[in-house]
C-alpha cells in the first residue's frame, strides 16, 4: 500500500473512534455537540493521530486500544487549537478544512466554548479510557505539557506578538515559536504512541526527537504553503500570513531557504529511525511526505 493509502486508512480509523467516543458522551449540551461534531468531522488530515498509531505499531508490532484513545485525544486537542487559532481575536480565518470556520458556521461564543469542550474532553477520555493508571498519567502529562502554557499556548502567544523582521535574532525566535506552537504536539504524538506500545528508553528518545523534527518541518511547510498554494487546495485562506505581517519562515529566510531547512529536518528525522530498520519505513515516508504535501 502506498503512503497516502496508509494515511487514509488511519484517518478513517481515527474518524470512527472519534464518532464512537462522542456517541458515548450523551450528556453533552446539544448545541455544543452540534458544533463539536461539525469541527471534528471536517476532513482534517489526521497526521498527528496517525503518528500516535504508527509509533505504537513500531514499538510493539501492532496498534492497541490505548493508542487508539491517545490518537483520538490528540486529534481533539489539535482541532480545538484550530478553532481558537481561527477566531477573530487570533488569526481571523473564515475557512478551515474546506468549510466555514466554527465561528462562521455558528458564532464566536460557540466557537470559544467548542474549543474549551474539545480540550477538556480529550483529557476526560484519557483519564477514563486508558488501560493502566501509570500509562494514563504519562499520557495526560505529555499532552498537557505539549499543549499548555510552556508548549502550544506559549507558541500561539509569541506568534501574536512577533514582528516580521529579517534579522538573525528573529530566526531563533521564529524557530522557538514554531517548536512551541506546532512541533511539541508532533513530539507528543510520537511519545504517546511509543508509550502505548511499551517502547524502551532509547526507542522513546529516538521517536521523541523524530517527532520534534518533523513537527518543525511541518510548520515550515505550512508557512510555505500559505505563500505557494491556493485556498481551494488548502481548504483554508492562502496568503493570510503575509497580509497579517506574520513572522513566518518565508518572510524571514525566503522560500528557497525555507525549503532547504524543511528538507534538512526531514533527513535528520529519517536518520533517527535507523535503529528500527525497515519496520520504520512508514515513518520515514511520513517525514518526506510532509515536505511534498499540497494541503
Ligand atoms: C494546521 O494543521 C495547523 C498547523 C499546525 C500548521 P494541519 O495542516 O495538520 O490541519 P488539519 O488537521 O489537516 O486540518
Ligand atoms: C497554527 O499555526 C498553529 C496552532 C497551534 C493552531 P497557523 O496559524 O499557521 O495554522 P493555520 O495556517 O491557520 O492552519
Ligand atoms: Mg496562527
Ligand atoms: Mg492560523
Ligand atoms: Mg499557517
Amino acid at each position: 500500500m502506498n503512503f497516502n493509502a496508509l494515511l487514509q486508512k488511519k484517518a478513517q480509523f481515527v474518524n470512527d473512534t472519534l464518532v464512537q467516543l462522542l456517541a458515548r458522551h450523551t450528556r453533552i449540551n446539544s448545541d455544543l455537540m452540534q458544533a463539536m461534531k461539525y469541527t471534528l468531522s471536517a476532513p482534517g488530515k489526521r497526521i498527528r493521530s496517525a503518528l500516535v498509531l504508527w509509533c505504537c505499531e513500531l514499538a510493539s508490532g501492532k496498534t492497541n486500544r490505548n493508542a487508539e484513545i491517545a490518537a483520538a485525544a490528540i486529534e481533539m486537542v489539535h482541532t480545538y487549537s484550530l478553532v481558537h487559532d481561527d477566531l477573530p481575536a487570533i488569526d481571523n480565518d473564515d475557512f478551515r478544512r474546506g468549510l466555514p470556520t466554527c465561528h462562521k458556521a455558528f458564532d464566536e461564543a460557540t466557537a470559544i466554548l467548542t474549543g474549551d469542550a474539545l480540550l477538556t474532553l480529550a483529557f476526560e477520555i484519557l483519564a477514563e479510557e486508558i488501560d493502566g493508571p501509570a500509562v494514563a498519567v504519562t499520557l495526560v502529562r505529555e499532552l498537557a505539557r505539549a499543549a499548555g502554557p510552556a508548549g502550544m499556548i506559549a507558541g500561539q502567544m509569541a506568534d501574536l506578538k512577533a514582528p516580521a523582521k529579517k534579522t538573525q535574532a528573529t530566526q531563533q525566535e521564529l524557530q522557538d515559536i514554531h517548536i512551541n506552537k506546532t512541533a511539541k504536539i508532533f513530539r507528543c504524538a510520537a511519545v504517546m504512541g511509543a508509550v502505548c506500545g511499551g517502547a524502551n528508553k532509547s526507542q522513546l528518545e529516538a521517536l521523541s526527537e523524530y517527532g520534534l523534527k518533523i513537527g518543525l518541518g511541518f510548520q515550515i511547510a505550512d508557512d510555505i504553503l500559505d505563500v505557494c498554494a491556493s485556498s481551494e487546495q488548502l481548504g483554508k485562506t492562502a496568503g493570510k500570513d503575509a497580509n497579517a505581517g506574520k513572522m513566518t519562515y518565508p518572510a524571514v529566510v525566503g522560500i528557497e531557504k525555507s525549503k532547504q531547512l524543511a528538507k534538512k529536518l526531514a533527513d535528520e528525522a529519517v536518520a533517527l529511525l535507523d535503529p528500527f530498520g525497515k519496520k520504520a519505513d512508514t515513518l520515514g515516508q511520513l517525514a518526506l511526505a510532509l515536505l511534498e504535501r499540497t494541503k
